[in-house]
């Protein structure tokens, strides 16, 4: 299957990144490549771009398409939790801009056989590392109701949530479920019909809930960001496109951390907590796409891009 995959929010990354011909840049999110083959095209030959991706398939697609700039392109199959480690073992101690561009690519979700949509039947699968052992059958047939629901009304912040976990947990005492197909079943009978008939597809939600936790999206990008920011070299940029409220919040909040990590209370006169700001976030309020980019890409909807730029204090 041909990789798909159309690129949200390009323009405004690239001229975030503010990207220096002979620098190092790393995408963390590799996907098909359409962010990297911009900032590759930006490149010198001395110029490094060292691209990352869990996926498989993303890393035969990237390899090809990035196949030009081979003289300064290295592609590594890995999660970006290991980021700091990875561009460490290629000698580099530090890095002059970062992209994510979270989530998952058009090309995963409409490969019938990775699981992701609702929209074909296929095997409760959703990882994004094919080498993981846990898939979304694991979740769907063994969390309790109540962490079904948790995970259903906080990443899918569906209003059935309560209805949908207790119609799986029914549903899987008579036989564990095995297809995207009898989930889909399962939530449409969770869902009112008057309800069904104005919203988006009953599911939709749903799979995007089971996908985040199978694939831990929040707490990598929680637990890998500070780490990040450190990797970055004086006046280096991260810029980070979100399409989850709260995927946005954490990077926001931890890029506010990171410029301000002080915790003296307020009416002490000078700092004596010692924690040193680590640069400035550029983008006070989210960069959002336009509304040409919203019709012409509809999953660009409900992007967010954020910016933080690294500065050394003396
Ligand atoms: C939205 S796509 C990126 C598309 C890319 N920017 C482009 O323009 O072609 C997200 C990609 O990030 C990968 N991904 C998501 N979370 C990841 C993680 N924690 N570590 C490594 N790759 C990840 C997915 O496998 C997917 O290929």
């Amino acid at each position: 299957m041909e990789f798909k995959h159309k690129s949200v929010l390009l323009e405004e990354t690239i001229d975030g990144l503010n990207i220096k011909p002979e620098g190092i840049y790393v995408d963390g999110t590799l996907g098909g490549a359409g962010h990297a083959s911009e900032v590759c095209r930006r490149l010198s030959a001395k110029g490094r771009f060292i691209g990352i991706d869990q996926d498989q398939d993303a890393i035969v697609a990237a390899s090809e398409r990035l196949a030009a700039y081979e003289d300064r392109v290295t592609i590594i199959r890995s999660n970006y939790c290991y980021m700091a480690n990875e561009v460490h073992n290629l000698g580099i101690q530090k890095v002059n801009g970062i992209v994510l561009d979270l989530g998952v690519s058009s090309y995963q979700l409409d490969n019938e056989e990775r699981g992701f949509t609702y929209r074909v039947d296929a095997p409760l699968d959703m990882r994004m590392d094919q080498r993981q052992s846990r898939t979304a059958a694991d979740i769907v047939n063994g969390y309790e109701e109540r962490e079904l629901y948790r995970i259903i009304r906080d990443y899918g912040e569906d209003k059935f949530a309560k209805n949908i976990a207790k119609h799986i947990v029914a549903a899987r005492q008579q036989a564990p479920l095995r297809t995207t197909g009898e989930l889909t079943e399962i939530i449409r009978q969770s869902i009112p019909m008057k309800i069904q008939a104005t919203g988006g597809h009953p599911a939709k939600r749903t799979f995007q809930a089971i996908r985040i936790e199978l694939n831990r999206e929040l707490d990598v990008l929680r637990e890998s960001l500070d780490g990040m920011i450190d990797l970055l070299d004086d006046g280096g940029r991260i810029c980070i496109i979100t399409f989850h409220s709260l995927e946005d919040r954490i990077v926001k909040t931890i890029f506010r951390k990171n410029e301000n990590p002080c915790t003296c209370p307020s009416d002490f006169p000078v700092c004596v907590c010692g924690k040193k700001s680590k640069g400035k976030v550029i983008t006070r309020k989210p960069i959002l796409p336009g509304t040409a980019e919203q019709e012409e890409n509809p999953r660009s909807k409900s992007a967010k891009l954020r910016i933080f730029e690294r500065r050394f204090s003396d």
